[in-house]
């Protein structure tokens, strides 16, 4: 198997009743971690790339970095552009190798989100590149843009068919309460997804994939372990699992975590350097960061999104 779009995951997700995890890469290691749950576990994967992680790692890196992750378990793997900020910048990813991109134009007018989005997919598809676009405001932080919660707003159920019957886009990202980041919602609240919303634009969009973004669930343990070995960060909760199992066994196709991977980092280096205190080999404190993210990432598989067993 080499790349390969989502078209075909998604539509045995839907039929399945599962979902496709999309997982952030920005290194070597969590390309790794990923990856190996992933072949293991006989997973079809989306590995995204944000326009801070491309900066990071910097295009061919990541692009030789997928590849190696292909050969090593022959996994369908699909290598999306999250969060695109331009036409330009998706273009670039089309052109350099990507077969999915994310063009987000969701804090703009409607009128101009629906025009980008235009170019990017009319761009894209002649490529045989698939196109995710945003309807709706999450809030949180994503690369430098922070939308506060009273700046984010829910999806509007009466705009999905005219968005992408004039858009043309592959798939959908929609806001119904998740949202970006570790600190999504104050402890001892209890969230609580819209799943209402998502009933009316699966009715709406029948046999449409559905992409949920903001979808960490921000383990308490992994929090406390921080905090335990010199970190400080504020108490928050984040999206429950069981609502994202619903989701998953809806219209919702794709789900995105990146912040769990990151708790689960940099909780093991935390604890590896306080336990270790005169180890200055990278090898010695990422090994056990990649075998972190290899357990988050099983977990989801196997315990969230059901696409265990589905490659
Ligand atoms: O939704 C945003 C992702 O978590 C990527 O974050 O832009 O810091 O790489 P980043
Ligand atoms: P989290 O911050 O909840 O992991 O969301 C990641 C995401 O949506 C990437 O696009
Ligand atoms: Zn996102």
């Amino acid at each position: 198997m080499g790349l390969v779009t989502s078209t075909e995951m998604f539509k045995k997700a839907y039929e399945g009743g599962y979902a496709i995890g999309a997982f952030n890469v920005n290194n070597m290691e969590i390309v790794q971690g990923i990856t190996e749950a992933a072949g293991e576990l006989r997973a079809p994967l989306i590995l995204q790339v944000s326009k801070g992680a491309r900066a990071y790692a910097n295009h061919t890196y990541l692009m030789k970095l997928v590849e190696a992750a292909i050969a090593e378990t022959d996994l369908p793997i699909c290598l999306h552009l999250d969060h695109g900020d331009s036409f330009e910048l998706c273009k670039d990813c089309i052109d350099g190798g990507f077969t999915s991109v994310m063009i987000d134009m969701s804090s703009k007018s409607f009128e101009e989100n629906i025009a980008v989005t235009k170019q990017v997919v009319d761009y894209a598809h002649d490529k045989g590149v698939v196109v995710e676009a945003e309807l709706g405001t999450l809030a949180g932080i994503e690369d430098e843009v922070v939308v506060s919660a009273e700046d984010s707003s829910y999806t509007r159920p009466e705009d999905v068919e005219e968005f992408v019957t004039r858009t043309g886009c592959d798939s959908l990202a929609i806001a119904i309460g998740t949202s970006h980041g570790a600190y999504k919602f104050k402890p001892g609240t209890k969230p609580q997804l819209r799943f209402d919303i998502l009933e009316e634009v699966e009715k709406r969009l029948p046999n449409f994939p559905i992409v949920l973004h903001g979808a960490s669930s921000v383990p308490q343990d992994f929090v406390a372990k921080i905090n335990e070995f010199g970190g400080n960060m504020p108490g928050a909760i984040g999206v429950p699992e069981d609502q994202l199992r619903k989701a998953a066994s809806m219209a919702v196709c794709k789900i995105n975590i990146d912040s769990d991977l990151r708790l689960a980092m940099t909780a093991s280096i935390r604890e590896h350097l306080a336990n270790n205190p005169a180890d200055f080999d990278p090898r010695q404190y990422l090994k056990p960061a990649r075998a972190a993210i290899k357990a988050m990432v099983a977990h989801k598989i196997t315990d969230v999104l059901g696409c265990n067993g589905k490659a």
